[in-house]
Parts: structure tokens; C-alpha cells; sequence
């Protein structure tokens, strides 16, 4: 009897002792954790991490960097407030973003997902690199409303920073190239791929009646504009929304100058689609039902309207829940539960 509880004890223990050190391992990322693997079917990059190199110290600090309110002016606001990890990075429920001194932005919150295939970002392309792009949120007054000196300076007065910078760029010191290429190298592998759908196509999976009609209309009726597997083909296209008077936002043709560019926004990838509500550039639509009706009965054929929008037709009921279960099947419950991407600073 003495025997098999001091065997129960020693069990006990090493239960204990090994879920402490996996506790303590939860932030630890390896030379294979920062691997680039291309996705099956997935095309080129745009994004070339040959200028910079992946490795687990940049990646770290990139991390680190995403998570730290350090980059805002007052220390209120780090990347996370605005892109949540439990929403594949976009922000929950909030139609707008909401950044420095409570301040409502112009814009939904997208999810970062499979950034490296993007040419441009943002809803109109106003930025065309990813490293470039975190210089927007940081120095924009109603986001983080910092400047990129003051960041670099805030830093090099950090040791830790200090030393994590030195780790990742060798004989670089604190500099604006290297938080980019960091916070590039954290944001750039952000890859969404594991999802039903990804295993379906691969034959690794089984989709109800309901998934494959929906998968079916979704190729004849959306796929034009939102070209699998990336769910984009990356074009600028009016999808048939009434313009918001009161913020007036013409899209991509602020960005042109042309009229006929005005309204067209980013076709935006569909993975994840279930946590990333509400939808849309102004998140009008709070729920995937809000969505496939205003494709079914409420497209406003303006001038600028897309072609592709005329081969939806009006969707039964029936149908528009069979799209809806198709778009539920792209939720990637390993990218949203990936540990690389846990805020460091939690335990
Ligand atoms: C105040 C909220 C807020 C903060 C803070 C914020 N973002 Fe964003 N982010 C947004 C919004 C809103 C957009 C979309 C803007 C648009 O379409 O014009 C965006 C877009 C992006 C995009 C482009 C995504 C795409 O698919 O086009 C990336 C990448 C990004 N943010 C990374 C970051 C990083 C890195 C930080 C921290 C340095 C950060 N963001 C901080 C709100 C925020
Ligand atoms: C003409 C091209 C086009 C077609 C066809 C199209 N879409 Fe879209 N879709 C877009 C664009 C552009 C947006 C972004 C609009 C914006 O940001 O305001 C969008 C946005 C969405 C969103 C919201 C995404 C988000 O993250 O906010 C969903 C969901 C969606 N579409 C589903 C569908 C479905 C389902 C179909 C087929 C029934 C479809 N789309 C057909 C171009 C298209």
C-alpha cells in the first residue's frame, strides 16, 4: 500500500515538474519556430524576408514590440489594443478603431493574417510595404499618436530593449529600420492555412451536404473577387455598398485621385471570417447573415459597382445559410491558438 502512493507521489511530481517547465518554455521560439514554410497551393510572396532574415531573437523582439503600449504616446496603446489575438488579430466588435486618448478612427480594424501575399495594405493600398506600414499607426494622433524618434528614444533608454535589439541585429544598434524588420518578421508570419476548407481540399477532411453546396455557390457567386486559397485576389472593387455619408470615405480613390476608383476598397481575404465581425471597411455589418443580405437583396448598382456583384442573384434562404456554413469551415483553430503568437508578457 505505502508503496503504490509513494509510486502515485512520484507520478504526481513529475506531472507537476514538467507542466512548470513547459510553463516556462510557453515564450521560447526555436530556429524551426520562425521557419518559412509555404503553404500547399499557396503562390509566391510579395513579401521578401531575404532583406530580412528570420531568426528567433527578431522574431522575439518583434513580439515584443506588438505587445508593448511603449510605441504609443502615453503608454496606453500597443498594436494588441487594436489587433486582437482571439480575433485573428482584428478588433472584436468594435465597427472602428478606437486608439490614443479614446479617440474613434475611420476605420474597421482588419484581421493580420497572411500579410506576406499582400501588395499593398490597408482598406485603400495606401501603403505598399510591410515594413513600412507600422510608421501609419504609430505617428497617426488619433492611433498611437507617437513619433518614430521618440519610440527609438524611449527604447534606447530600456535595457532590456537594449540588449534584445543587439540579440537580433548584431552590431545594429536601436534604429527605426530594425523595430520595422522586427515587427515584420513577428506580423509576417501570421499565416493562416490550417483550416477545415485547407484540410478538405487536401482530402483530409469531410464537409457536411450543407459545406459542399455552400462551397459551390460560393465558387459561381463570390469567388470572383475573393479568389481562393487566399480568399482575395487582391484587386480594389465597389461591392455594391451604399457610401456612408457621414464619413465619407471614397477608398482607393483617395489614394488615385480617380474618379472612377472612387468606393472600391480591398477585396479582403474571408479566412478566420467567423471572429472577425463586424465586416466591412466601416463595420456596418455585425453578422455574416447581415452580410449575405446585403449581397442577396441590397447592392446598390452605383457607377463605380463592380461587375462580378451582377452574378450573385437573389439568394434563398436556404442558400445564404449554406454560404454562411461554407465561410464558418476557413476558421483556422491553429493559427488562433498558434503559442507563438501569445503575448509574452502573460503567463
Ligand atoms: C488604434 C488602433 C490601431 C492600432 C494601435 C494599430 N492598428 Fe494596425 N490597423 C488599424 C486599422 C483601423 C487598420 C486598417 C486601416 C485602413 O484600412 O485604412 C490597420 C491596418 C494594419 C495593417 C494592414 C493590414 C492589411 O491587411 O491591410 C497592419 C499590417 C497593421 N495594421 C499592423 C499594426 C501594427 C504592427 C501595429 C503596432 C505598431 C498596429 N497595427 C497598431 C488599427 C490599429
Ligand atoms: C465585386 C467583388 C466581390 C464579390 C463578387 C463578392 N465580394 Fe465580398 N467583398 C468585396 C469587397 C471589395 C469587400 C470589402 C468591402 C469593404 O471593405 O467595405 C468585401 C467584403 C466581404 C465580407 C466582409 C469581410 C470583412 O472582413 O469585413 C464578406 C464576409 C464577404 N465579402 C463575403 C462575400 C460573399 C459570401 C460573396 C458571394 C456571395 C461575396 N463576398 C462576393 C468584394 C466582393
Amino acid at each position: 500500500m505505502k508503496n503504490r502512493l509513494n509510486v502515485f507521489f512520484l507520478i504526481f511530481g513529475c506531472i507537476l515538474l514538467i507542466s512548470f517547465i513547459q510553463k516556462l518554455d510557453d515564450h521560447k521560439i526555436s530556429k524551426k519556430n520562425v521557419e518559412l514554410i509555404i503553404p500547399k497551393g499557396f503562390p509566391k510572396p510579395n513579401y521578401d524576408f531575404t532583406t530580412n532574415k528570420l531568426t528567433p531573437d527578431g522574431f522575439v523582439l518583434g513580439r515584443k514590440l506588438f505587445y508593448d503600449p511603449i510605441l504609443s504616446k502615453d503608454s496606453s496603446i500597443s498594436c494588441q489594443s487594436c489587433h486582437q489575438r482571439v480575433a485573428a488579430f482584428a478588433h472584436i466588435d468594435h465597427a472602428l478603431s478606437h486608439g490614443f486618448d479614446g479617440k474613434i478612427g475611420t476605420r474597421n480594424v482588419p484581421a493580420l493574417q497572411n500579410l506576406i501575399w499582400k501588395d499593398a495594405y490597408m482598406a485603400d493600398g495606401g501603403v505598399n510595404n510591410l515594413e513600412v506600414q507600422p510608421i501609419n499607426p504609430i505617428t497617426n494622433p488619433i492611433e498611437m499618436n507617437e513619433s518614430l524618434a521618440h519610440v527609438i528614444s524611449k527604447l534606447k533608454q530600456n535595457k532590456e530593449y537594449v540588449i534584445l535589439f543587439k540579440k537580433a541585429f548584431k552590431d545594429n544598434v536601436v534604429n527605426s529600420e530594425c523595430l520595422l524588420k522586427a515587427l515584420a518578421q513577428f506580423t509576417g508570419l501570421m499565416i493562416s492555412a490550417n483550416s477545415r476548407y485547407d484540410k478538405y481540399v487536401a482530402k483530409k477532411d469531410t464537409f457536411s451536404l450543407q459545406e459542399i453546396n455552400g462551397l459551390k455557390l460560393f465558387r459561381a457567386k463570390c469567388e470572383g473577387c475573393h479568389k481562393e486559397p487566399l480568399f482575395t485576389d487582391n484587386s480594389y472593387r465597389n461591392n455594391g455598398l451604399n457610401p456612408d455619408s457621414s464619413l465619407n470615405d471614397t477608398g482607393r480613390g483617395k489614394i488615385t485621385k480617380t474618379e472612377t476608383d472612387n468606393y472600391k476598397f480591398k477585396v479582403p481575404s474571408l479566412r478566420n471570417i467567423e471572429v472577425t465581425f463586424p465586416y466591412m471597411h466601416d463595420g456596418r455589418y455585425r453578422k455574416l447573415k447581415d452580410v449575405l443580405i446585403h449581397y442577396s437583396t441590397s447592392l446598390n448598382h452605383n457607377s463605380t459597382a463592380d461587375e462580378e456583384i451582377n452574378k450573385i442573384g437573389e439568394l434563398s434562404d436556404k442558400e445564404r445559410k449554406d454560404i454562411i456554413a461554407f465561410l464558418l469551415t476557413l476558421t483556422d483553430k491553429e493559427f488562433l491558438n498558434d503559442r507563438r503568437f501569445i503575448n509574452p508578457n502573460k503567463r
